[in-house]
């Protein structure tokens, strides 16, 4: 098969982990018999600096025209603590989500057997625990207007917005990968006190019965922060609007042991995205040492959603499960042994998979 995928590295650790992504990829691509082809483009912080947009006009269209976009992150100190900057890398992320149309961002939390004992939470409770997020990606607060301070500058206001056709889309995919899964769908909002939560359950509730086999639970997004970490074993699909989506999912992430280790895709109209949850992790940038597990992980997610290519997913996760195993991994994860490099992890991971 033939796959062009667009790479945008952003800022931080991205071009660190997203370089270990290409040689995972490329290692499938010899293995499988692929022809692929990248075209890297700016994007966040770096675009900035080059030409004054955090996601430019010619960034746009390499990822119209590619079949997926892998990924890397977004963000830089330098703006985060100056409130009256006028743009920002992550407006560039936000911009590309909507522009490519990416409303779904699929954000699936699993436990490594090898790294159970990592996790802060007891074995018995997140042991086998296999539950994925869809979280709405273009709407609610993080776009509703109005938006921004009165004149005075007292007072600041966002605003949470959602039509029933942005709730239908992603509810119906809630719904759809339940069906592919233990056929069980949790719809998180705050519908005691939200509107917007109050649209999202009727939504919901009126979707229900067209998927029959699928049970669907109503939870308040306070209760959901609290049992996730308790009782993670309770979900299997969990739907939920952008900012609740995006606070759960570290959470979440808890449960696996380390925000390095968790992969995303983001679906939509236009084309997939793949990007790992975690950030841009300035204080790492340029050293080496960041985990790239999640943006290789991220390139499975590719394989399969985009592709739709299961065995070349499985043979990368099967990679990354046994560097886990042998303590092939960065310093994040390595408890008294020697910590490797992110090159290395990649080069390993890429040997590995040619000669599985
Ligand atoms: C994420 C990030 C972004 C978000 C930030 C960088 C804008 O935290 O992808 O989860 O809030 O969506
Ligand atoms: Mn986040």
């Amino acid at each position: 098969m033939e796959m062009n995928i667009a790479l945008l590295p952003g800022d931080g650790i991205g071009p660190e982990v997203i370089a270990q992504a290409v040689k995972v990829v490329q290692a499938i691509g010899k293995k499988f018999g692929h022809t692929i082809t990248f075209k890297e483009a700016i994007t966040g912080a770096a675009a900035i600096d080059a030409v004054g947009h955090p996601y430019p006009e010619e960034t746009h269209q390499v990822c119209l025209q590619a079949d997926a976009v892998l990924f890397g992150a977004i963000g830089d100190p330098r703006f985060d603590n100056d409130p009256s900057a006028k743009v920002r890398p992550e407006q560039g992320l936000l911009e590309m989500r909507k522009r490519l149309g990416l409303f779904s961002n699929v954000r699936p939390t699993f436990t490594f057997p090898s790294l159970v004992h990592k996790s802060p939470l007891k074995r018995d409770r997140i042991e086998g625990t296999d539950l994925v997020f869809l979280r709405e990606l273009t709407g609610g607060i993080y776009f509703g207007e109005p938006r921004g301070r009165n004149e005075q500058g007292t007072k600041a206001f966002d605003t949470c917005v959602y039509s029933v056709e942005e709730i239908e889309r992603l509810a119906r995919m809630g719904f759809e990968f339940a069906q592919k899964r233990r056929k069980h769908l949790t719809c998180v909002d705050k519908a005691n006190v939200l509107a917007t939560s109050r649209l999202w359950r009727e939504t919901v509730q009126r979707l229900a019965p067209e998927y029959p086999d699928v049970t669907v639970e109503y939870e308040f997004v306070d209760a959901v922060a609290m049992r996730l970490i308790q009782w993670p074993k309770a979900y299997d699909v969990l739907i939920t609007e952008n900012l609740f989506g995006d606070i759960l999912t570290d959470e979440a992430s808890v449960i696996s042991g380390s925000m390095g280790l968790m992969p995303s895709a983001s679906l939509g109209v236009n084309t997939k995205l793949f990007e790992p949850i975690h950030g841009s992790y300035p204080q790492a940038a340029g050293k080496d040492i960041a985990n790239p597990l999640a943006t290789v992980l991220s390139a499975a997610m590719m394989f399969e959603y985009a592709f739709e290519l299961m065995d070349e997913a499985k043979a990368i996760s099967d990679a990354v499960n046994l560097s886990l195993e042998k303590g092939i991994v960065t310093e994040d994860l390595a408890e008294g042994e020697v910590a490797y490099k992110t090159s290395e992890v990649g080069d390993w991971l890429a040997e590995q998979i040619e000669k599985a």
